[in-house]
């Protein structure tokens, strides 16, 4: 098992965003960066064939299985079959405010149940040998004093948790949306840095609203980690700097599709970024997965450039029809060419 990574920059657990497909993608231009998949519940691995939830390739690790849940046994089970699948980590999901979440009792409202995700967590990474860690907000509804906060972690801390992200807001569960919830209540930076301060053992990564490796390499002063969700899926070329920058992993780029899919250059351009996607896209088509799902993920990749829009729009049309791996890459450059490119 090869436990030689980091996680001073981590992409955030996405759902609908960030299924095996974007991994792949994203891996294509770092090599460093600690990929989450989407949460995916417990109970919905434990009755699934492993490929549907846990399906993935050896090129996306370092790669991490969001699990949601709150029954220790559970996610135990589940927790052993994504160790069997390959993954470097579980991550226990203590911060999403969805209502379908809400429901099951699991993501943001356990963060009013500490005796029971540290239940979940001793459950959890007692029944595996690879790191388990928690994804949680800094407060819930009512809850988002410094107190609560620090006692919610350091009940899991008790129970031998050594790994935290933090999304730096706090959930409201009660009339905001999932949306509004990741833009509405306030950022609290000073939280997780006091966090760090005050229990420096604990390996903390930041999350919410940063967008820059700037911003990345600002926090990375006092804290451990940076996660970062939307700008990655939505300007994944942000990333394109991020080995050498925030890594220390000085590569050549290139031109050549050949040598970014064997991870020996970094993408010159997002054009050649696109070029070594497309063998993965021409597979998974052969193999029967969807066109809109495998470019999806694409559509933010050109972002500022002129063009962007007629690429994206090109892509969304022509994926519903595009049959076979000779179709799709056909799709991929001729909507490439709409985009010009410095
Ligand atoms: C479309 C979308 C889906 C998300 N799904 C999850 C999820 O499955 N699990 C989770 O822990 N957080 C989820 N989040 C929250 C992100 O992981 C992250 O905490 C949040 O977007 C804040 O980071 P950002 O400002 O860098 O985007 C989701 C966010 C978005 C935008």
């Amino acid at each position: 098992m090869n436990l030689d990574f980091n996680r001073r920059l981590s992409i955030a657990p996405m759902l609908d965003c960030t299924d095996r497909h974007e991994r792949y993608f994203l891996r294509l231009i770092s090599k460093h960066i600690l990929l989450y998949s989407e949460m995916v519940v417990a109970n919905a691995v434990l009755h699934a064939k492993p490929e549907q939830f846990l399906g993935h390739e050896p090129f996306e690790y370092p790669a991490v299985l969001q699990l949601g849940g709150s029954n220790p046994a559970d996610l135990a089970s589940a927790s052993k079959l994504v160790e069997a699948a390959g993954f470097q980590e579980v991550n226990l999901n203590c911060g999403c405010p969805s209502d379908r979440v809400q429901n099951g009792n699991f993501g943001a409202c356990l963060m009013k149940e500490k005796n029971v995700v540290a239940d979940c967590f001793k459950a959890m990474q007692d029944a595996v040998s690879i790191p388990v860690s928690i994804k949680c907000r800094i407060g819930v509804d009512e809850f988002d004093s410094w107190e609560f906060f620090e006692d919610f972690i350091q009940t899991i801390r008790n129970a031998g948790c050594r790994i935290f992200i933090v999304h730096a807001r706090k959930a409201w569960l009660q009339g905001l949306s999932p949306k509004e919830n990741r833009e509405v209540p306030p950022l609290h930076y000073d939280f997780v840095h006091r966090l760090k301060a005050q229990m420096p053992d604990l390996n903390i990564s930041i999350n919410g609203g940063i967008k820059t490796l700037d911003q990345i390499e600002e926090q990375l002063k006092d804290l451990d980690g940076v996660m970062v969700g939307r700008e990655a899926y939505e300007n994944p070329w942000f990333l394109h700097d991020a080995d050498e920058r925030i890594f220390n992993d000085i590569r050549p780029e290139s031109d050549d599709p050949a040598k970014i899919a064997a991870g020996e250059c970094r993408p010159a351009t997002r054009k050649t970024l696109l070029e070594a996607y497309l063998p993965y896209v021409e597979k998974q088509i052969a193999e029967g997965c969807p066109m809109t799902i495998l470019v999806k993920h694409l559509y933010g990749l050109f972002t500022g450039l002129p063009g962007a829009r007629k690429f994206r729009q090109a892509l969304s049309n022509g994926a519903p029809r595009a049959k076979g791996p000779a179709e799709a890459v056909t799709l991929v450059k001729n909507a490439m060419e709409l985009v010009q490119e410095p």
